[in-house]
């Protein structure tokens, strides 16, 4: 039998409630209810961080999270990450330095980024590579990836 229950959920900065079935994961109620597109499905089974978003600041797969699991708790999307029209530091790094190609995992990657300059602001490349492990490019832009996060830990610090 499903189980449908009223959870709330702090959606880029608002509290939002939700009706929810235990099965329903993170990925499908941030996408179905909340018309959030820019949390993608890749592997659907946690291991290509392309559905990646941030929960209480740290990257998760949403794909592999029950949203009830997420109750209470706050998510961050790309949608919240913009000011308003303009591009975040990190979004931008990753247009001028075309750590982009198709961008269906981009998304993840600009979060993932995110959590990690919010917790290392100063990596060394090994941190930056183990960090992004979960994320996966099929385009295989890793240099430029790695680059875009240089970019953006200096326009970070001048912020
Ligand atoms: S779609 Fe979630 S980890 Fe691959
Ligand atoms: S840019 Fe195409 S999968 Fe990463």
């Amino acid at each position: 039998m499903k189980m449908t229950r009223e959870i709330t959920l702090q959606v880029n900065g608002r509290e939002e409630k939700v009706a929810v079935e235990d099965a329903d994961t993170l990925l499908e109620v941030l996408r179905d209810r909340f018309k959030l597109w820019s949390v993608r499905e890749g592997c659907g089974v946690g291991a290509c961080g392309t559905c990646t978003v941030l929960l209480d600041g740290r990257p998760v797969s949403s794909c592999f999270l029950l949203a009830v699991r997420a109750a209470g708790r706050e998510i961050l999307t790309l949608e919240g990450l913009r000011d308003g029209k303009d591009l975040h530091p990190i979004q931008e790094a990753f247009v001028t330095q075309r750590a982009l190609q198709c961008a269906y995992c981009t998304p993840g990657f600009v979060l993932s980024v995110k959590a990690l300059l919010d917790e290392i602001p100063d990596p060394s490349d090994d941190e930056i590579r183990e960090y992004l492990s979960g994320n996966l490019c099929r385009c295989a832009g890793y240099a430029d990836i790695l680059r875009a996060v240089r970019v953006a830990q200096v326009s970070s610090k001048l912020a």
